[in-house]
Parts: C-alpha cells; structure tokens; sequence
C-alpha cells in the first residue's frame, strides 16, 4: 500500500518552496501525494499555485482582510482536523514558519500523524524576532519526526536542541529547486520572455533599479516608517529607479503609501508573481527586503541584498557576503544602500559571492526521505 502524504501549505513564500517538493514526492511511486491549502494567503498564493500548475485537493480557504494570529490559528487547526476525517494522511509536510505550519503541525500531532518539517532548524534565538515565526518554527520543530534541514548550521541548530539526530538530515533550501524551476520556465519560452520585457514599461534604462520589499511584523509601526524614510532617501538620487511590489498586508501598505506614494523616482506595484518577480530580481541592480525567501534567492541571480531586519535566522548568506544585514535604522539602511551604489569593488565583492543555500536538489532528497525514510544523495 502507498503511503499516504498531505503537503500542507498557506502562504506565498511556503506555495514556492513547496512546489518542487510535491512535484518530487509525486514521481515517487511509494507515495500518494495530495495537497492543503489553508489559503492564509488567497490572491498571492493563488499566483504561484498557477505559475507551478499546483492543484489544491483540500482548501480550507482561511483568509480574512487584516486577520489576527489567533483567527488563522483556531481556523487552521479546525480545518485540518476536518481533512483528516476524510482523507487520513500518514504524513503531512509542512514548510518554513507561518501560522499554517504552526497550527497545522499541531493539528497532525493531536491526531498522531507524523510530520516532515522543511526549512527546519533556522534559527535567531529571540522569541520576538522574528516575531511570531521564530516561535512557529520551534514549534513545528518540537513536533516533528523528520527535519530536513537547508544548511549544516541549521541542522546544528537542532542537534543542540537534543533532536534525535537521526531524525535530521541536511537537504538543502528547496527555494533553489523553485528559482531552477522558474528560470527553466522563463528561459525555454521566448514569447514569455517578450512579453515579461514590456511588461514594465516604466523602467528607465538611463537608472538602476533598487527592488525593494517588505512585510514583518516586528517591523510594523515606527520600523516601517523608518524602512521607508530609507527608501525615500535612496530615491532621492537621480540615478536610481525604485520598484516596490508592495506586500497585501494592510499594515504595510498604509505607510508604504503615506511615505513613498507619489515620489517620482518610486514606482509601487501590486505584488508580482514569480515569474515576473524573478524578471524584476534579474533587472535590478540592488535588492531592499526583509523577506526570507528573496535573500536565498537574490545571491543565485548575483544580486546583493540589504537585510532591512535587526536579527537573522540567515546567518550563512551574511557570512558568505551575499547580504548585509542593515539594522533598521534610516541611517543604517539607506547607507548601507549608498555604499553599494558608489562603491563598485565593494559591489562587485558581493555580486560574485556563491549561494550557500543548496544545489536545486532538496526537494528530491526530502522526497527519498520520505518514501525511505533514508537519502543516498
Ligand atoms: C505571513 C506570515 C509570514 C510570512 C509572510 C509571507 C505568519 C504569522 N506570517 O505574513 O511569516 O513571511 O506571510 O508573505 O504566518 N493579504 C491579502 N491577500 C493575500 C495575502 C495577504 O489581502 O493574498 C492581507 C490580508 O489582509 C491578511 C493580511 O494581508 O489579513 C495578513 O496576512 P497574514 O498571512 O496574516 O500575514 P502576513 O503579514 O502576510
Ligand atoms: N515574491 C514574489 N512576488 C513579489 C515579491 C516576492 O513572487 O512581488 C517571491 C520571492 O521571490 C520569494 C517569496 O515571494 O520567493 C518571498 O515571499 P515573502 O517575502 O512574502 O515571504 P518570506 O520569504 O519573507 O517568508
């Protein structure tokens, strides 16, 4: 008989580093593979559901305007409990550090179904940065009886946190898998390619473009603000374009627009999906974020990135100089920024560092783990 695996997953970030993974535990023949999703995300999942051709079987469809923790939270949790009463999973994947694995990983245990946690093991060590994800993500840690961690430092992280350690196994970031994926998909279809290109018609040439995104919680309020008196500062100068997809959280839109709305030199978008974000990542000449995913990707297109975030739970690309992390003062940030344009060694040193978050291949190894419970490659 097959076993059983429910991939679970709610949010952009968790759709695209899912993909490769149900794709891979698909081409297992040990393995029948259906898909969750909670929706904690609606438009900006359904983006990336659509770019991969990902097909959800259950969907618990969560999604409130400005929902609180605790409203996805009891929603996950119901919900889930309602798609194992129909479908009982022998094992459920859950990705990364959202409310959804949180919830839907506590969901699996009250039920004793096992879990394979991806992304496992990063770390900051303080509670309220990142602020909830760092508990998440400990959370689904505690529960888990696989972990597939992206790096030896974060499998590190779980062995000192006493996990049996042939629980934890180093995959790899199967971010990398998605960007191969994608870039596949962009560079094997030339009218894709033609039309991404006209796509943005308001890029200027002549000026260099600084990507810019943003969305944690522990920035909400006075962090915001100053992240965006950073980018105003950025902007100011007549050799830079700034591009910002701005995030769907009403709380980051509000002083995104009250700050940067109507400059001359800033351009706010709706948030693209992969394909066209991955273009904008390709024409930029530097990358503003406190996103996760966008500082495992950016090194492998060789852009640099300025961490807008006080702590990192990503230490490896700060060591490997593909990111500065910047703090979040004004200051700090927009130097940080300033330096990259002005100084071109410095630019160059960071442009040509190497990736230290995998090899395209996690997404199998987790798959082989799964189906075997071991990984030969
Ligand atoms: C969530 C995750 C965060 C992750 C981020 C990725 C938690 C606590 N936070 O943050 O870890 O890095 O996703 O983007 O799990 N909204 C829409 N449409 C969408 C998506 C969001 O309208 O497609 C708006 C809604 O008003 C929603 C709000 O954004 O209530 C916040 O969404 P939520 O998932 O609660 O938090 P994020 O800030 O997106
Ligand atoms: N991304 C996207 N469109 C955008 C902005 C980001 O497709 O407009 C992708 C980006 O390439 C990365 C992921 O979304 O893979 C990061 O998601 P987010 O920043 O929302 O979450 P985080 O990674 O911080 O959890």
């Amino acid at each position: 008989m097959k076993k059983k695996i429910l991939v679970v997953f709610g949010t952009r970030p968790e759709a695209i580093k899912m993909a490769p993974v149900v794709k891979a535990c698909k081409a297992r023949p040990e393995l029948e593979v259906k898909v969750c999703v909670t929706a904690q995300h609606r438009q900006m999942l359904d983006q990336v559901m659509e770019i991969f051709g990902l097909k959800a079987d259950f969907d618990l469809n969560v999604m409130a305007p400005n929902q609180t923790l605790a409203d996805v939270t009891c929603k996950v949790l119901k919900g889930m409990e309602e798609v194992f009463a129909e479908w009982k999973p022998d094992m459920i994947l859950v990705q990364g550090d959202t409310t959804t694995v949180m919830a839907a990983a506590l969901a699996a245990f009250y039920h004793k179904i096992a879990i394979g946690h991806v992304e496992a093991g990063l770390r900051t060590g303080n509670l309220y940065s990142p602020w909830p994800e760092e508990a998440n993500r400990l959370i689904a840690g505690c529960l888990a009886n696989q972990h597939y961690a992206p790096t030896p430092r974060s499998r590190d992280n779980l062995l000192k946190e006493n996990k049996d350690p042939a629980t934890v196994f180093v995959t790899g970031n199967t971010v990398i898998d998605a960007l191969h994926e994608a870039v596949k998909i962009m560079d094997g279809d030339a009218a894709l390619k033609a039309r991404l290109a006209t796509q943005f018609p308001f890029l200027d040439p002549a000026k260099r473009l600084v990507l810019v995104t943003g969305h944690r919680r522990e920035n909400f309020g006075e962090g915001f603000i100053h992240i965006c008196n950073a980018i105003k500062r950025v902007a100011s100068r007549p050799d830079v374009q700034v591009v910002y997809p701005m995030h769907m959280n009403p709380n980051v839109r509000k002083p995104v627009n009250e700050i940067l709305g109507g400059l001359a030199n800033v351009n706010l978008i709706e948030p693209l999906d992969y394909l066209s974000f991955l273009y904008m990542m390709r024409q930029s000449y530097l990358i503003m974020t406190d996103s996760g995913g966008v500082q495992e990707e950016a090194p492998s297109l060789g852009k640099p990135v300025i961490v807008m975030r006080d702590t990192t739970e990503r230490p490896e690309a700060v060591d490997a100089g593909t990111v500065i992390l910047a703090g979040t003062e004004t200051e700090s940030m927009a130097s940080a920024a300033e330096r990259l344009l002005d100084d071109a060694a410095f630019y160059d040193k960071m442009a040509r560092a190497v990736n230290p978050y995998g090899d395209g291949l996690a997404a199998r190894r987790i798959a082989e783990l799964v189906a075997t419970g071991t990984m030969q490659s």
